[in-house]
C-alpha cells in the first residue's frame, strides 16, 4: 500500500477528508450496519433531535504506525465503554464494545494510506460520532440515530510540540454538580466555546475549569485532564464526579505507577495548592501530555508559575509522555490487552 503525499511532519490538527468512514443506522430498536461508506456528509432533515436539542456525544482516539510497519490502535474497548456511558445518559441508544471497535478498526484499515509513517511525530485521529438524526419536535430523545467513524492524518494539538503552554482559570464552569460533565457529549463542548475563545483572546491555549460548585478544587482542562508533580515527586491527579475519566490520563497513571516507580494519589486538589506543585502537564488524546508552564488566574491577576518553566517539559511529565509514546508505537511492550492491531 502506498501512502499519501502528504507533509507528514508538519501537519497540524485539522480535519483532512480521507477515503472512507464506517457508518450504523439505529431504528425500530435495532442497528443496521451500512460497514464503510466514501460520501463525507450526512444528510438530516432540518428537525432532526441533534439541531435542536444537541443529542451528540463522541469519542476521540488514535491509530500508531509502529517500528515494524504495523499499525495499531490503543485501547479502544476503553472508549467503547466511555461512548456506552455517553449514550446511557443521553437517552441514545447503547453500541456494543465488538462493534464500537469493529468499526475502529475497519475505518483505520481501509485509510491506511493515510495513517502517518512511524517517526513522523504525527498520527491518524479517530473521531467515533452518534447523532439523534430522527425528527423530534417536542423535547424528547430521537426515534433515529447514526453512529460514524471517520479518521484523519493529524499533528501536535497544540502548536510548538511540547513546549510548556499558558493555561488561564475559566471564569465560567464546564461541568454542573451531577451534570454531564464525566460523558463526551457534544454539549460540553459548545458550552466550552464562549471561554476558550476568551482564553484564546486572553494569550492562552486553553482553560482551568475549577469546581462548579465551590470553585475551590481544580477540575480539567476543556480538552484533557489535569496531572501535577508535587514536591516528593508523586503524581498528583485530580478526583472529581463532574470530570472525564480520561483514557490517556489513566494510562499514564499506571505507566507512572508500574512502569516507572512513581507513588500516584488521585484526590481533590485545591487551586490554593497548585502554587507549591514542581509540574502541571494536561493530557488527552488529542494533546498526549502537553506541559503547563503558567496558569494565570484572571479574579486575582496572579500567575502561578511553575518551577519547571515556560522553556522545557518537567523531567518527570517528560519521562512519563516518552514512556507512554514508546508503548504506543510498541517501542516497548504495553501490558495486556492496551495495544489493538489492525493491519
Ligand atoms: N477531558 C476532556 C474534557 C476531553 O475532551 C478529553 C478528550 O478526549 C479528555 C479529557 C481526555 O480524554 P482521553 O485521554 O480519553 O482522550
Ligand atoms: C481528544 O483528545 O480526543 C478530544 O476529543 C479532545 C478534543 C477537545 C480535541
Amino acid at each position: 500500500m502506498e501512502k499519501k503525499n502528504l507533509d507528514w511532519a508538519n501537519l497540524g490538527f485539522g480535519y483532512t477528508k480521507t477515503d472512507y468512514r464506517w457508518q450504523a443506522r439505529w431504528a425500530n430498536g435495532e442497528w443496521t450496519k451500512d460497514g464503510l461508506v466514501t460520501d463525507g456528509n450526512v444528510t438530516l432533515s432540518e428537525a432532526a433531535c441533534v439541531f435542536h436539542y444537541s443529542q451528540s456525544c463522541f469519542e476521540g482516539m488514535k491509530a500508531y504506525t509502529t517500528k515494524d510497519g504495523h499499525i495499531v490502535t490503543f485501547r479502544p474497548d476503553q472508549n467503547a465503554l466511555r461512548m456506552q456511558n455517553s449514550c446511557r445518559r443521553l437517552e441514545m441508544p447503547v453500541l456494543p464494545v465488538d462493534t464500537f471497535v469493529e468499526a475502529v478498526k475497519e475505518t483505520v484499515r481501509a485509510n491506511a494510506a493515510w495513517v502517518p509513517p512511524f517517526g513522523t511525530g504525527a498520527t491518524f485521529y479517530i473521531r467515533p460520532v452518534m447523532i439523534g438524526s430522527g425528527i423530534q419536535i417536542g423535547v424528547a430523545p430521537a426515534h433515529e440515530f447514526l453512529f460514524r467513524v471517520f479518521g484523519s492524518p493529524v499533528g501536535s494539538y497544540f502548536k510548538g510540540g511540547v513546549k510548556p503552554i499558558a493555561l488561564q482559570v475559566s471564569q465560567y464552569d464546564r461541568a454542573a454538580p451531577r451534570g454531564t460533565g464525566h460523558i463526551k457529549a457534544g454539549l460540553n463542548y459548545a458550552m466550552s466555546l464562549y471561554p476558550t475563545m476568551e482564553a484564546h483572546r486572553a494569550g492562552y491555549a486553553e482553560n482551568v475549569y475549577l469546581d462548579p460548585a465551590t470553585r475551590t478544587y481544580v477540575e480539567e482542562t476543556g480538552g484533557a485532564n489535569l496531572l501535577f508533580v508535587d514536591q516528593d515527586n508523586n503524581l498528583i491527579v485530580p478526583k472529581s464526579d463532574s470530570i472525564l475519566p480520561s483514557v490517556t490520563r489513566r494510562s499514564l497513571v499506571y505507566v507512572g505507577e508500574h512502569y516507572l516507580g512513581l507513588k500516584v494519589i488521585e484526590r481533590q486538589v485545591k487551586f490554593s495548592e497548585l502554587k507549591d506543585m514542581k509540574e502541571c502537564a494536561l493530557c488527552g488524546t488529542a494533546a498526549v501530555l502537553a506541559p503547563v508552564g503558567k496558569i494565570h488566574d484572571p479574579a486575582t491577576g496572579n500567575d502561578i508559575c511553575f518551577p519547571s518553566g515556560m522553556e522545557e517539559i518537567g523531567p518527570v511529565s517528560k519521562k512519563i509522555r516518552e514512556t507512554l509514546l514508546a508503548i504506543q508505537s510498541c517501542e516497548i511492550e504495553a501490558p495486556e490487552g492496551w495495544i489493538c492491531q489492525v493491519c
